[in-house]
């Protein structure tokens, strides 16, 4: 089985433009996306592009505040508190990569943990690693829904998580761990990734690998969800050898047309909780 994960977000912005049309007519206005994009870096002009367009097709407001290159630090953290102190901007992305002479952890850490529709400031970290409400990062989130879709009982389930971002592993982790999975996060210093992944009920890629993982690494009846977007000499392909593993896979994400259209669906959906709560 093959999970449409461009049908599944299609259905949930659906659901999410309704929310706004709701929203509206309670609060006489809609939830603001500000998006800060810094460089030229091609893959993240283009990300930063479809996260405008299907914010503003579901009734966000939405803009882009673009920077050179070379912008210094004070400039985009001077930004991130006048956005902040905005009543109209429910929430704020800096799109990664950033320069070098740019701190990520100094931008991270400036954005109002309310506003971080990205969930990685360390207060939504934090929470979330509690198992408290908070913001959740949309990759993984987008993960979730997926697997959601075709395993609706987590609990003693082996995960194993391929790759320990903070952006997509680490909070994965978490998320699973909240269903009573059991986690297994390897890493490029793992020693057998292979038979981990064999014992895998689930597995999780995201490590930027094309075709990392192979029909042999995987269990019959197995869940693959593949986050790997990798531009090769064929074409964009995921960490996941999608022709052998679809063989002995349960379910299956495409690249593209799987996790990639959820991580923005749940972006629009982030917006959305940090507007309700700015508002309740
Ligand atoms: N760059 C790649 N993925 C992401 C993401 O989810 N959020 C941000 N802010 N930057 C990214």
């Amino acid at each position: 089985m093959i999970i449409d994960g461009k049908k599944i977000a299609e259905e949930l912005r659906e659901e999410l433009k309704k929310k706004i049309i709701e929203l509206k007519a309670t609060y006489k206005s809609v939830p603001g996306l500000t998006v800060i994009l810094i460089g030229e870096d091609p893959a993240s002009k283009i990300y930063v592009k479809n996260k405008q367009k299907y914010a503003k097709d579901i009734g966000i407001n939405s803009e882009i505040i673009k920077y050179q290159e070379s912008v210094d630090e004070k400039t985009v953290l001077d930004k991130i508190s006048k956005l902040n102190n905005d009543k109209k901007i429910s929430g704020i992305l800096v799109q990664l990569p950033l320069p070098k002479q740019i701190n990520k952890k100094k931008i991270i850490d400036a954005i109002l943990p309310e506003k971080d529709v990205d969930g990685f400031h360390p207060v939504n970290v934090g929470n979330l690693s509690s198992g408290y409400e908070g913001k959740v990062p949309c990759t993984p989130l987008g993960c979730y829904l997926l697997l959601r879709k075709v395993e609706k009982d987590l609990k003693g389930k082996h995960a194993v998580i391929i790759g320990r971002s903070n952006l997509n592993g680490k909070p994965m982790a978490q998320l699973l761990l909240k269903e009573n999975c059991t986690v297994t996060i390897t890493h490029s210093k793992t020693k057998d990734l292979k038979n981990e992944c064999k014992r895998a009920d689930i597995i999780i890629a995201a490590v930027g690998q094309p075709k990392l993982v192979k029909g042999d690494w995987v269990k019959k009846g197995a869940v693959v969800i593949d986050v790997g977007i990798n531009k090769t000499a064929n074409g964009l392909e995921g960490d996941v050898d999608f022709e052998e593993v679809s063989k002995v896979a349960k379910a299956i994400t495409p690249v593209p047309g799987g996790v990639g259209p959820m991580t923005i669906a749940c972006l629009l959906s982030n917006t959305i909780e940090c507007f309700k709560r700015a508002n309740s």
